[in-house]
């Protein structure tokens, strides 16, 4: 395992944490590669229930590494902005739920990330923003689609076309995060949530997380029938079962994945 991300398992929990501090974990290739591996492993990791990204340090992420990026080619800028879309989507992809934790700067590649995670929680401390304009670029791990679908088109063209980050309080109103904390509770809090979703029906979460990122791609009356679908799908499970019996039977369910 690369020291550029570190992956380690609280419980059903794994939490994986950019380490790259004294560049504020900025995404160079390296860490994006080693990112993509940490969460194939987790990927792997049949007792990984739910994943925390977080950040050593003062940032969870401050972006794409711009002294890499400096010296690259347009054809390998691309392929750049490639291995930032595949991290991404390997994150999106995930059967289980994601949280991002973010402590302190989530700026440019590092916000792109945090939108890839189901949700995020932050610090009361996090700043957030896509400043790539005012390096001459554009957001390039995903930002123009995933922060739109997140925030609406509005307020993410405010924070593309200016560059400007907000606060973790501006970031709550707009539903960019989901809750923020104080410093000191961001982890567990995050480590909790997470916790939770892993005592649920793996196979009825992953199944629900699935037809939600369809869902949105499709039109609606598709949405519609690819959650008919999966719905009568998961009632064949041996957990949902198990599920409503225990409710019935007013026992906490013990589930397998089967
Ligand atoms: N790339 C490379 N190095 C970075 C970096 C980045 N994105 N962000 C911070 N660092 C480095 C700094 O160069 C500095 O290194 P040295 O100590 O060797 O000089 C170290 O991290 C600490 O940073 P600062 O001294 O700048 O810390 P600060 O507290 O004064 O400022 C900051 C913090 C406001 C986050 C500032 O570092 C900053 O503005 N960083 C760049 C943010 C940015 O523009 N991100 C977008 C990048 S482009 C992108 O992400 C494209 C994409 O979508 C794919």
């Amino acid at each position: 395992m690369s020291e550029l991300v570190r992956n380690e398992r609280r419980g059903a929990v794994a939490l994986l944490t950019l380490n790259r501090p004294k560049a504020l974990n900025a995404l160079d290739r390296a860490t994006l590669e080693a990112l993509h591996e940490a969460i194939a492993e987790v990927a792997n990791d049949a007792g990984a229930r739910a994943l925390v990204l977080t950040g050593e340090g003062r940032a969870f992420a401050a972006g794409a590494d711009i002294e890499q990026m400096s010296r690259m080619s347009p054809q390998e800028a691309e392929t750049f902005s490639r291995l930032g879309h595949s991290s991404a989507a390997a994150l999106e992809s995930l059967a289980i739920p994601t949280i991002a934790a973010v402590a302190g700067f989530a700026l440019g590649g590092g916000c792109e990330l945090a939108l890839a995670c189901d949700w995020i929680y932050a610090s009361r401390k996090a700043r957030f923003g896509q400043p790539e304009v005012a390096l001459g670029l554009i957001p390039g791990f995903g930002g123009t689609s995933r922060l739109v679908r997140r925030v609406g088109i509005a307020w993410a063209k405010q924070l593309v076309l200016t560059g400007a980050n907000i606060e973790a309080e501006e970031a709550l109103r707009i539903g960019l995060v989901n809750r923020s904390f104080e410093p000191d509770e961001l982890l567990d809090k995050a480590l909790e949530a997470g916790e939770t979703a892993a005592q649920r029906g793996p196979l009825a979460v992953a199944m629900a997380k699935r037809v939600i990122e369809q869902g949105q791609d499709a039109d609606v009356r598709t949405a519609h029938v690819l959650e008919q679908n999966a719905f009568g799908l998961v009632s064949a499970s041996r957990d949902c079962r198990e599920g409503m019996e225990a409710f019935l039977q007013k026992r906490d369910p013990s589930f397998r994945g089967e």
